[in-house]
């Protein structure tokens, strides 16, 4: 059996067509979950290493061997830090690979034990040890050493593994086919490169999941597919797709019963996570210090990019003992298990709050007690403004290259429910009629019809 899958940046969700009827897969009482797992098992770090007794013994024993050798071949005796830095650095390295050693073999009961979406981020909160990934999808298209790569693999293969075991007990048949939804774009570090290292990931992770085929669909064409069944006439339309990680647009020709034929697509990876750090760095990061205690700015934004694995450890390694207070002790509280994963949070519920304007505030409690944020619409409009303009930009685009103006724009993706955004996107096609589809769950519906075409025909193009 064939099902489409909407592997999301915030959430992610499947379904497939049986017998003529949608069906969305329930993950417990949802149809979606959010795109975030939890392992128990603790990655090593070299930042944990401590020299016991037991691996003093070891750089005794190295130091003894390398004056040894001195001694044999008669070379000049090199001081005695020198010596100890060398044999500390070897017994550093063989622990690190120990610690590698034991978390690959222990990582099939470890990985068994995951959790995923809301669970996930709970428990990972509740147990302060383990690991939280949240959105891996916005790494798929970074450099990445290869030992990073092989563990979002893993993630993702993880993720793609739960779907498709649920998809199977819900269908009561075997899944073991799949159209991946794709963004125009991929959030990259590294151009065109990076969309192709993320499908490669995608794959890879699929096929280890159980999947014996995929093929990927671009998350507007699919949403495109969900709102052509709607459509008794046939119409050029536009599909804005406004998600978590990326924003994506798509031209096509729709319904009538006729076969969708997709003219061209448009792509900005930005979204809504890119609103949850500008309301963290704006109306949050104040209050440690953010451009009033000499603490560079990039300090700022790696505690902010809960998303981003290695800017997440890089924040965690700085030393603020020698910040002003209170500040010292609040950034300390920041970089404690747990704390940016309860404040992006809240940054994105206060994010959500204020985008039906009004005013929204957050306990920060778990940093010091009694501390809070209180924020309003401007707030808002600051987090929001470089996102907000560079979505005009790409419709503005889009208007420029479509020579006709649109029969009808289809709105889906969770950042749609923003009014604002709403707004600026109706700002961008005056008079043309704007659709509110379903915002979570257009792309999955329309992936789950294309799912019942052959592989290779997934949906005709124009170009
Ligand atoms: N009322 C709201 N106002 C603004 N943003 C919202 C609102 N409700 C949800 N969001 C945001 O929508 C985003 C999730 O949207 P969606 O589920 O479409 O993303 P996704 O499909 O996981 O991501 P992508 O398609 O980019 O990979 C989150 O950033 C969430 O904070
Ligand atoms: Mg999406």
């Amino acid at each position: 059996m064939r099902i489409g899958i909407d592997f999301g940046t915030s959430y992610s969700a499947a379904a497939a067509v049986v017998d003529g009827q949608l069906e969305l897969v329930r993950f417990g009482e949802e149809r979606q979950f959010r795109t975030a797992v939890f392992f128990p098992e603790v990655v090593p770090d070299f930042d944990d290493f401590v020299l016991t007794p037991a691996l003093e013994a070891q750089v005794e024993t190295i130091i003894r061997a390398t004056r040894a050798d001195e001694r044999r071949t008669g070379r000049t005796p090199r001081s005695e830090g020198e010596v100890r830095r060398d044999a500390i650095r070897v017994v550093r390295r063989q622990w690190m690979e120990e610690r590698l050693r034991e978390a690959a073999s222990s990582s099939v009961a470890s990985f068994q034990d995951a959790l995923f979406g809301e669970e996930a981020v709970e428990a990972y909160l509740e147990e302060g040890t383990g690991n939280l990934i949240e959105s891996p999808k916005s790494m798929f298209g970074y450099k990445l050493d290869p030992r990073v790569r092989k563990t979002i693999v893993s993630i993702a293969a993880h993720i793609l593994e739960h779907v498709r075991l649920t998809a199977t007990r819900q269908f009561g048949t075997p899944v073991r086919e799949a159209v991946i939804g794709r963004p125009v774009e991929f959030r990259s570090s590294m151009g065109p490169a990076g969309g192709d290292q993320a499908l490669g990931i995608l794959r890879e992770a699929a096929g280890i999941a159980g999947f014996d085929g995929v093929s990927f669909l671009e998350e507007p064409a699919a949403a495109a597919m969900h709102y052509h069944l709607s459509l008794a006439g046939r119409q050029r339309a536009l599909i804005v797709d406004i998600g978590g990680g990326t924003t994506d647009v798509a031209y096509a020709e729709l319904g009538a019963g006729q076969a969708p034929v997709m003219h061209r697509s448009w792509g900005l990876p930005r979204g809504g996570t890119d609103l949850d750090v500008g309301m963290s760095l704006h109306a949050f990061m104040p209050l440690f210090g953010k451009d009033v205690a000499g603490v560079p700015v990039h300090h700022f934004v790696e505690a902010a990019s809960v998303h981003n694995l290695p800017k997440q450890r890089e924040f965690r390694k700085q030393d603020y003992r020698r910040v002003d207070e209170p500040f010292a002790s609040r950034l300390r509280a920041l970089q404690g298990t747990g704390a940016t994963t309860r404040l992006n949070q809240q940054a994105e519920r206060v994010k959500i709050e204020l985008s039906g304007a009004g005013e929204a505030s957050a306990s920060l409690d778990f940093i010091e007690p009694g501390l809070a944020v209180s924020a309003g619409g401007g707030d808002f409009h600051a987090a929001s403004e470089d996102f907000l303009d560079r979505m005009a930009r790409l419709l503005d685009e889009a208007r420029v290259d479509i020579a006709d103006a649109p029969a009808s724009i289809f709105l889906t993706g969770g950042t749609s429910r923003s009014p604002q955004v709403r707004d600026r996107v109706a700002a961008s096609f005056p008079g043309i009629p704007v659709v509110h589809g379903d915002p979570s769950l257009g792309v999955v519906s329309g992936l789950a019809q294309a799912a019942l075409l052959p592989v290779s025909s997934n949906v005709s193009s124009a170009s």
